[in-house]
C-alpha cells in the first residue's frame, strides 16, 4: 500500500514510525514531514493549506490510505475533500472535527447529552462576558477562545480582574484571531489529567493506553501553558475501575452524541480527562492523536495499526483485537529556548545520526529503547539537523518500569544539544 501521512511533527513521525512496522506499507509519502521524519518517509513539499492541491497528489500518486493528523485541515474539511476524490482517509469528516475546533460547539454537547465537565458558560459578546464573571466574584476560572489555537488559547485565571484581562485579550484585542469571536468561561477544575486516546469508528470506541502530559513550559508546572512538553504511558492515576467509569460516563455517551447530531465520528478521539474528587470530567476533546501523546501510545502498540485505521474507515473495529506492550514509555520534548513565545531557528543539533535521524551511538551509549521523534527539524543535503520550530524533537524511552524509562530517556536526551535547548527535568517525577 502507498500511505500519506499529513503533517509534519512529531506525533507524523510517531504514525509514520507505527506504520512502517507494517508489511502491507510499501511506500510511505508524508506531506510536509521534517528532517527526521526525510529519514523515514519520501516527504512532500506542498503546504497542507492547499486542500486542492495535497488532493490532487494524493489522486496522482496512487494513494491508498491518507492519514490527516493534525488539527487544521481536519477542521478545514480535508477528509472530505479526500473521499470525494476516491481516497481512502483516516480521520473525522469536517461536521465531527468540530468537536475539537470549537470549544462552545463540544461544552453545549456535553451539556446536552449529560456527560461530565466543567461547568460553563459562553459568550459572543465581551460586555455580556465582564458582567457575567461579576455575577461570579473573585474566583478562579478558566476562559478560553472558541476556536483553535495551537493549544494556547486557554487562560487559566485566579481571580475576576485576570478573567477580565483574559476575555478582552481573547475578544477584544483579538490575540487568537477569529478563534476568539466566541469565549467559554468556565470553573478551574482540580485533580489529575490524564488524556485517553480512542480509535472510533462511528459505533465503537476502542481506548488506547492512557497516558499523561505536561503542559507547562516549566518544572513543577510553572510557566506558560505549551503544545505539551512531555509525557508518560501509562498514566498511573488511571485505574480499571476509572477506565470503566469513563467508557460508560464519557466515552460511550460522546460517541453516541455525535451519532444523535448527525455528525458521526470515526478516526482517534482525544479525551482530555481531569480526575476530579467528583469523577472523571472532560477537560476537552480534541478530533486527532495527541502531541506528545502519540511518541508514548504508538511505541506500545503491537498491532498492524493500518489494520486498525482501515478496519475503522469500513466501521468494522470491533473485529481486530487491538494489543499493547505492557511497558512504560516516557517522552521529553527538547524545546527552542524561549518556546512557547519567541524562540531563533536554524541553530545546529548535535548528536544525531544522519540516516536516521536517531542518536549517534557509541561504546557507552547504546540507544537501545530509545527513539528520537522530530518535530521542528530539517535537515539539509550534508545530512545536518537543524531547529526549525518550538519543540523540536520528543525523546521517547521504553522500560519495564516508568523509573526506567524516565532514566533512560534523560540519558538519552544528553547526549542530544543545541544552542539554547529547553526541556523539562521532570517529566514522568
Ligand atoms: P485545553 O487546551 O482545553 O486542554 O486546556 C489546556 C490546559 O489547561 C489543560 O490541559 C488543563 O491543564 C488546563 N485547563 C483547561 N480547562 C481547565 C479547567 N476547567 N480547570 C482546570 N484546568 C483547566
Ligand atoms: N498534547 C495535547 C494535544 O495534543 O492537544
Amino acid at each position: 500500500m502507498k500511505i500519506l501521512v499529513i503533517g509534519g511533527g512529531g506525533r507524523e513521525h510517531a504514525l509514520i514510525k507505527s506504520i512502517k512496522k507494517s508489511p502491507k506499507a510499501s511506500k510511505i509519502y508524508c506531506l510536509p514531514g521534517n528532517g527526521g521524519i526525510s529519514c523515514d518517509a519520501e516527504c512532500v513539499d506542498i503546504p497542507i493549506a492547499s486542500i486542492e492541491r495535497v488532493v490532487q497528489f494524493a489522486v496522482d500518486t496512487k494513494i491508498d490510505l491518507c492519514v490527516v493528523a493534525p488539527d487544521d485541515p481536519l477542521a478545514a474539511g480535508m477528509v472530505d475533500a479526500l473521499q470525494n476524490a476516491g481516497v481512502r482517509a483516516f480521520g473525522p469528516n469536517k461536521n465531527a472535527a468540530i468537536i475539537e475546533a470549537s470549544k462552545v460547539f463540544s461544552k453545549d454537547l456535553m451539556q446536552k447529552y449529560g456527560i461530565p465537565t466543567a461547568k460553563h458558560k459562553s459568550f459572543t459578546n465581551a460586555e455580556d462576558a465582564y458582567e457575567f464573571l461579576k455575577t461570579l466574584g473573585n474566583v478562579p476560572v478558566v476562559v478560553k477562545a472558541d476556536g483553535l489555537a495551537l493549544g494556547k488559547g486557554v487562560i487559566i485565571c485566579s481571580g475576576l480582574s485576570d478573567a477580565i484581562a483574559a476575555v478582552k485579550e481573547i475578544m477584544e484585542d483579538k490575540k487568537f484571531g477569529s478563534s476568539g469571536s466566541s469565549v467559554v468561561i468556565e470553573e478551574f477544575l482540580t485533580g489529575v489529567e490524564v488524556s485517553v486516546l480512542a480509535f472510533c469508528d462511528s459505533k465503537t470506541v476502542v481506548p488506547m493506553v492512557s497516558s499523561r502530559d505536561h503542559k507547562r513550559a516549566l518544572d513543577g508546572n510553572k510557566g506558560l501553558n505549551t503544545g505539551g512538553m512531555g509525557t508518560i504511558s501509562p498514566n498511573p492515576f488511571y485505574t480499571d475501575s476509572i477506565a470503566n467509569e469513563c467508557m460508560e460516563k464519557i466515552f460511550l455517551p460522546t460517541i453516541n452524541a455525535m451519532n444523535a447530531e448527525g455528525r458521526t465520528f470515526k478516526g482517534c478521539l482525544y479525551f482530555g480527562l481531569m480526575l476530579t474528587e467528583n469523577g472523571p470530567k472532560v477537560i476537552e476533546y480534541n478530533a486527532r492523536f495527541g502531541d506528545p501523546e502519540a511518541q508514548v501510545v504508538l511505541p506500545r502498540l503491537q498491532t498492524d495499526i493500518i489494520d486498525i485505521m482501515e478496519a475503522v474507515i469500513d466501521e468494522r473495529l470491533p473485529e481486530v483485537e487491538i494489543c499493547w506492550s505492557d511497558n512504560c514509555a516516557v517522552c521529553v520534548v527538547m524545546a527552542s529556548g524561549g518556546y512557547p513565545e519567541n524562540y531563533e531557528k536554524g541553530v545546529e543539533i548535535f548528536g544525531l545520526d544522519a540516516n536516521t535521524g536517531g542518536i549517534i551511538s557509541s561504546d557507552n551509549f547504546s540507544g537501545e529503547n530509545i527513539t528520537v521523534y522530530h518535530s521542528g527539524t530539517k535537515k539539509d543535503d550534508s545530512g545536518r539537523f537543524f531547529t526549525n520550530g518550538g519543540r523540536v524533537l520528543g525523546v521517547t524511552a521504553v522500560g519495564d518500569s516508568l523509573d526506567e524509562a524516565i532514566n533512560h530517556s534523560y540519558e538519552a536526551v544528553g547526549q542530544i544539544s543545541f544552542k539554547d535547548a529547553h526541556y523539562r527535568t521532570d517529566i514522568g517525577k
